[in-house]
């Protein structure tokens, strides 16, 4: 039996992971009503309001801090994918935005007591082992002004287990992304088989997450420096077993 440190996930894979190919499949699984009405629930959860600073950890192709920015909050987004960077770079643009994006590791930030507000959003958290995943709430802490709010959108593993298919697929005109999941219960983590078929290529690709509950999280942000520590479903109402996603906010 393995302990929980194993079988996380290097950044040279999650640089596979997050690219062209991620990109090309965006909207259909997130269309843009649907990233309109997600950037309103993080816009509630932080209290945001126009001039507030906030920073997006894995922002990806920008979906959520471009919408931000276009409310009126001042956005910063840090991503370690160059690709999908420069494509919120691109979108930003179109949208005349000014959002500073920055080629990062969530793990190792540059900034003290900047921020009113930090996310990650869209199971962005949980890729690496607890003592990494601890790191990342203690940056997000110190990036954070006092009185700072963090949220983050992590998947409810009560509802997967009851509820989700092992396979989900996303079609684009001809192309595929297939996702295989499988949950790891000595590790508590979710292990995800993604496998790309664009123009007749296949591409497979790995992705684990570990699966934290509620009261994890509220130990693991209490040691990281956060005062109060509080549970939501995804769309802003009580969290429940049901609830597709935990979103935990904390203040600093
Ligand atoms: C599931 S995507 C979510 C993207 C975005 N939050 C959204 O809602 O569309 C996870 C993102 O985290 C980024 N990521 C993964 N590990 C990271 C790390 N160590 N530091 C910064 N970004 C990271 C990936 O490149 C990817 O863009």
């Amino acid at each position: 039996m393995k302990d929980s440190s194993s079988n996380q996930i290097s950044l040279p894979e999650l640089a596979e992971i997050f690219s062209e190919d991620y990109f090309h499949f965006g909207d259909v699984v997130n269309p843009p009503e649907k990233s309109d009405q997600q950037a309103g629930v993080i816009w509630d959860h932080l209290s945001l309001a126009k001039g507030i600073s906030v920073l997006e950890l894995g922002c990806g192709y920008g979906r959520i801090t471009n919408r931000l920015a276009e409310k009126g909050a001042r956005v910063a987004g840090l991503d370690i994918s160059p690709v999908l960077l420069k494509k919120a770079e691109a979108d930003a643009a179109e949208r005349g935005v000014n959002v500073e994006y920055f080629l990062g590791d969530m793990r190792s930030l540059p900034w003290r007591d900047r921020f009113d507000a930090v996310f990650l959003w869209y199971t962005t958290f949980g890729y690496f082992d607890d003592p990494d995943n601890e790191r990342v709430l203690r940056e997000a802490a110190s990036s954070l002004r006092k009185g700072g709010r963090l949220l983050i959108d992590h998947a409810n593993y009560f509802a997967f287990l009851r509820h989700e298919s092992p396979i989900y697929v996303v079609q684009r005109n001809d192309d595929l992304r297939i996702d295989i999941m499988s949950n790891d219960v000595i590790r508590d983590r979710r292990n995800i088989e993604r496998i790309f078929v664009r123009d007749g290529c296949v591409r497979r690709t790995q992705l684990s997450f570990r699966q934290y509950g509620f009261s994890a999280f509220v130990r693991m942000l209490r040691s990281a420096g956060f005062e109060s520590v509080e549970a939501y479903g995804q769309e802003g109402g009580t969290f429940t077993s049901d609830s597709s996603s935990l979103v935990v906010v904390a203040c600093k």
